[in-house]
């Protein structure tokens, strides 16, 4: 029941969701837009004007409630990486932020081992501000059994506007969009009041509210608690409070009596929330924005003495809420926050863990082969490189390709949109059948530049059949640009099996590809004979399978898929996506560098793949699965299916994107 409810839930956000062909950037949603900076109008970096994202972080000193926090890059290696939170008050999301028990308790739970926190506040109340902060996580900590982070949060009762070192810069220089920073608000007018009245505000969750506010001056209407429709509110938004049912059948209800949005104030003491549906609310899309504040009495004074009252929608600009240095002591940004939870801190942190130990791996010994060094990659051509390979592949067991993904400035703002898939082509010999195979794939970040990923493509290398070989790598050709880059490396393995290190792969046979995914999707495949060298010594089976595209079912890239090859019509290799559609499935992947706080829903997970991240390369010996003694014997089928079945979508249907070889090693 629980997936089942999840399952649903994601096919509510699955419009807002494109990976692939069928969207163009025309067809790109708002929603995901950030409120201060429309896109291409994004201001440029001035030159000399302060650090961008990747220079070193210089050292500095705050004063803190235990008495002072230091950093030294040279001080040697950085133990973890650092995050400097600047708090406000004025903001609605940072309230929520600080007040949720969830967001509070997954700090104290969650926080990778060797990361840090500095807390600032922004304001003249910054002392008030840091005992605040540290009580609300000292209570978070003492109702959890893990209380060894504390010692790793630091709180300075020093205003940002104080600090005298360049973290100021920093978080006012470096813009920002969307929920890391800005002030929400709404904004009160009425006859009798000679001043507006402003205040924070804090929008529903996106994913299930796909209406954003307009810049119109709406008329403001009391309804009560907003449970139940009432009489057409003709375009008003509603003025509802907290309490007696869901904010989703508030914002239901009063969507029903034709209100254009809904704006829920908060119960006296009690803090702004992060308005979300939940369980089979979530079956429901809603047509209006709706917001969470708190209860300015004049509002209702007004509204009950007949007095009209106008309510409009403004955000106003403010310093970046966070930033980071990671442990290679280099500034970094922290993407985007989707709602209120310091889980995105989490994920961060993680993630520079990954980079560390990634950075180390590229310290091991390797030939390394450039093919791409910051080459930009974009329209039909992709990016095209010829290379000469090492004469002596033969030596080597092990290629991994290194591969990065950034973007055209140094800041995030400058990366393309969208979670697109990227494949790399390789052909070294025209007439080979292997010309223009696929050697890797990986999805974009959406809006963000730091992907960086290694991936093991070793059963791969007889694809190199010649020692010239012309790479090519590609997204959809109306995706903005990414700047590639990408090394070969090989290597010989670490293997201490006596034999197993001897083998090497010499032939790999092509199998299939996917396509459309509907009723006739496994008419297509046909078992076939496959003839097996005669010196062949191992036998490994190799995919590389992704689901993209949406039918009702959320097909390929949210519904659970599985793949099978049937091998000598009995041995059933299976690989199936359970994680396709959960709600976190994709943030489980962030430790094995799937980018966090990308500006779209990358949270998800989807069918074989995630935003951000390498398509890994699905591998299965099938060695006692063959008849070696007849080495013409032997047959394969491949079949995909949904839901344990062939699939049978009754609209547009979704699409697999695979690649499929049988490896033969000796
Ligand atoms: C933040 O603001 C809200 C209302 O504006 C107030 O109730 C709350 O006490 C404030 N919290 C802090 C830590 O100042
Ligand atoms: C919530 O429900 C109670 C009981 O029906 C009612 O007295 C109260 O006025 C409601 N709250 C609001 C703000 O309408
Ligand atoms: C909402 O507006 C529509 C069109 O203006 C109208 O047909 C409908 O009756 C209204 N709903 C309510 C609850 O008044
Ligand atoms: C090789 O493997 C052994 C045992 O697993 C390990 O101790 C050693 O560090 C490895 N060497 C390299 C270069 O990775
Ligand atoms: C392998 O193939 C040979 C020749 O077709 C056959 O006699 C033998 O039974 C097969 N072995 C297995 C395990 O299927
Ligand atoms: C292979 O496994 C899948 C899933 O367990 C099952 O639905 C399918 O019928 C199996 N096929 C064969 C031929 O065994």
């Amino acid at each position: 029941m629980a997936s089942l409810s999840l399952l649903l839930r994601f096919l509510v956000v699955v419009t807002a969701h494109v990976t692939e062909a069928r969207w163009g950037p025309r067809s790109r949603l708002i929603l995901t837009e950030g409120s201060h900076h429309p896109p291409g109008n994004t201001p440029s970096p001035q030159p000399g004007a302060g650090p961008e994202p990747g220079d070193p972080a210089p050292a500095f000193q705050v004063p803190t409630l235990d008495g002072k926090f230091s950093y030294d890059p040279a001080e040697g290696a950085l133990k973890g990486p650092l995050v400097i939170h600047a708090f406000t008050n004025k903001s609605g999301f940072l309230e929520s932020l600080w007040s949720s028990e969830s967001s509070l308790k997954s700090l104290v739970e969650g926080l990778p081992d060797r990361a840090q926190v500095l807390f600032l506040s922004l304001d003249d109340s910054a002392v008030s501000d840091a005992l605040w902060m540290r009580e609300q996580l000292r209570l978070a900590a003492a109702h959890s059994s893990w209380k060894g982070v504390l010692t790793r949060l630091h709180f300075s009762p020093l205003p940002v506007f104080a600090l005298g070192n360049w973290i100021p810069n920093v978080l006012y220089y470096w813009g920002c969009m969307g929920h890391n920073c800005g002030l929400s608000q709404a904004v009160f007018t009425s006859d009798g009041w000679k001043m507006p009245i402003v205040v924070k505000r804090l929008d529903a969750r996106y994913d299930w509210l796909m209406a954003r506010w307009s810049n119109n001056l709406y008329q403001l209407a009391d309804v009560g608690d907003g449970c139940e429709p009432s009489a057409s509110l003709g375009g008003a938004v509603a003025w509802v409070s907290e309490g007696n049912c869901s904010f989703f059948t508030k914002v239901q209800s009063m969507a029903k009596s034709n209100a254009s949005g809904v704006l829920v104030y908060a119960l006296p003491g009690n803090p702004i929330q992060d308005m979300n549906c939940a369980g089979t609310e979530c079956f429901s899309p809603l047509g209006i924005p709706a917001a969470m504040v708190h209860l300015e009495v004049s509002v209702p004074q007004a509204l009950r003495s007949g007095q009209v009252v106008k309510v409009s929608f403004q955000t106003t600009p403010s310093p970046n809420f966070f930033i980071s240095i990671d442990q290679q002591g280099a500034l970094a940004e922290m993407g985007w926050f989707l709602y209120p939870s310091f889980s995105f801190v989490n994920w961060q942190a993680q993630w520079f863990g990954f980079s560390a130990s990634l950075q180390s791996k590229l310290q091991s010994p390797a030939k390394v082969t450039p093919v791409f060094d910051q080459v930009t990659m974009q329209g039909d051509k992709g990016a095209v490189a010829t290379v000469d390979l090492p004469s002596d592949l033969w030596d080597f067991d092990t290629l991994e390709l290194d591969a990065s993904l950034s973007c055209p400035g140094r800041r995030d703002s400058s990366c393309a949109q969208w979670d697109h898939t990227v494949q790399l082509f390789v052909c070294c010999d025209p007439l080979s059948p292997h010309c223009n195979a696929e050697l890797g794939r990986w999805i974009t970040a959406f809006r963000r530049g730091s992907g960086h990923w290694l991936t093991d493509v070793s059963p791969l290398i007889p694809l190199l059949d010649s020692n010239k070989c012309t790479f090519t790598m590609k997204t959809a050709p109306w995706a903005m640009p990414w700047v590639v880059s990408l090394n070969l490396r090989f290597s010989v393995s670490n293997q201490t099996g006596e034999e197993f290190g001897k083998l090497r792969p010499f032939r790999v046979t092509s199998l299939y590809s996917g396509g459309t995914f509907d009723k006739n999707y496994n008419k297509r495949y046909q078992p076939t004979k496959f003839p097996v060298p005669s010196s062949t010594k191992k036998v490994e089976l190799y995919a590389v399978i992704t689901g993209h595209g949406s039918d009702e079912n959320g097909c390929g890239e949210f519904c659970v898929t599985s793949h099978h090859f049937l091998i000598n019509a009995v041995h059933n290799n299976t690989r199936r996506f359970d994680s396709a559609g959960t709600a976190l499935g994709c943030t489980m992947r962030v430790k094995e560098g799937a980018v966090p706080n990308e500006h779209g829903t990358w949270l998800y997970g989807r069918g074989g793949w995630c935003d951000g991240l390498q398509v890994d390369p699905w591998r299965i010996d099938i060695t006692k699965q063959l008849n070696m003694s007849d080495f013409e014997s032997n047959t394969i089928v491949y079949f995909g299916f949904f839901n344990g079945q062939d699939p049978n979508p009754a609209q547009e249907p979704g699409y697999i994107i695979m690649s499929s070889f049988l490896i033969f090693y000796k």
